[in-house]
């Protein structure tokens, strides 16, 4: 079985977002591919190291929202981060490997610095996308499910396994390639037309969410702007509304768009049929999260086996590369 490695920072719960681009597909992979979820809750320290708790508590949560989609126990090795000794060393060797600039220039380290606010960078956010090829690579992994923000940082591994194997690997391939496996739907759009659904933006819906206030959220949905009376046409193309009925209601999306285009269905109708399907869709996932936040013990019980399992093959891969690199007495 060819091994997929995936993941998500531990700061906060997760949302529709994270499902579309990446929490769907792996449960599709999961029986395909021997499936690794990080809980990166050391990488959640590169934008929330003030907030320890949180990052602590949020463990449990995002391991409950990767298990509520369907993510089965067997099926997976989850584990934590920070209990894997070898990203961390994995991440100082990978760091004489990559330029300053080349990490100033990722895409997704720049948005991300000006969505938080950052202006004088620490060390460690500049420096997370090493430490995510060490979390990739510490399990040999071949595959990288993720959605397209991701998508520099999987370059950076690449690069960075390359240079490794022409730098040690005396005409041998040590660390594998990672490919990566790009989520098919297009990222979601935030509630308030937002090009992205995001935890910090105030505009998501959360797997968590209740049938209220999934109701609620989607009432208060950015719509086409000139559209005021039911009897007035409207342009379902600037209507994140419309947008959510192509990625969870593909069937009807056609049909609704028409009827948007033609007055013939008014807005309150179009986002309650909305609200239809997105509930067919997280009932499930709300009986499971109710399963697994009745039995927390065995959440952290998968959570401690899949570090143990994680940890010898990462302690493995240390003395392989150690080895290739000549660090020994
Ligand atoms: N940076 C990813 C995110 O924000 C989470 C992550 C950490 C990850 N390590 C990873 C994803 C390794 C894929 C592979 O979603
Ligand atoms: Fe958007 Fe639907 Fe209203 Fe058209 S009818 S503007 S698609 S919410």
């Amino acid at each position: 079985m060819k091994r997929i490695l995936t993941g998500d920072r531990t700061t906060g719960n997760l949302h529709l977002g994270h499902y579309v681009g990446s929490l769907q597909n792996r449960v599709k992979l999961q029986k395909e591919y021997d499936t690794y979820i990080i809980l990166a809750d050391i990488q959640a320290l590169t934008t929330h190291f003030e907030k320890p708790a949180f990052i602590q508590e949020s463990i449990l949560q995002v391991a409950i929202d990767n298990l509520s989609v369907g993510l089965e126990p067997e099926n997976i090795t989850m584990f934590l981060q920070s209990k894997i000794s070898a990203i961390a060393e994995l991440t100082v060797f990978y760091s004489m490997l990559v330029s300053v600039n080349a990490l100033r220039h990722n895409p997704t380290i720049k948005t991300e610095a000006r969505q938080y606010g950052f202006e004088d960078l620490s060390y460690g956010f500049l420096g997370y996308p090493v430490s995510q090829a060490a979390d990739i690579t510490f399990c040999n992994a071949d595959l990288v499910p993720v959605g397209e923000d991701q998508v520099p940082h999987l370059e950076l591994s690449r690069k960075i396994v390359r240079r490794f194997n022409d730098l040690y690997g005396n005409g041998k391939a040590v660390l594998k390639e990672p490919q990566p496996l790009l989520s098919t739907t297009p990222r979601l759009v935030g509630l308030d037309g937002n090009a992205k659904m995001g935890k910090s933006l105030g505009n998501a819906i959360y797997l968590a969410d209740s049938s209220e206030s999934v109701k609620a959220k989607v009432r208060q949905a950015v719509t086409d702007p000139n559209r005021i009376r039911k009897t007035d046409v409207g342009n379902p193309d600037i209507c994140t509304v419309s947008t959510y009925h192509g990625v969870f209601n593909s069937e009807e999306h056609g049909n609704i768009c028409e009827l948007c285009k033609t007055g013939g269905v008014g807005c309150v109708a179009c986002k309650a049929r909305l609200t239809e399907k997105l509930e067919q869709l997280l009932l499930p996932f709300r009986e499971k999260r109710a399963y697994y936040e009745n039995r927390m013990d065995q959440v952290r019980e998968v959570i401690v086996a899949g570090s143990e399992r994680a940890n010898r093959i990462g302690n493995e891969t240390v003395e392989i590369l150690k080895n290739s690199m000549g660090i020994r007495l």
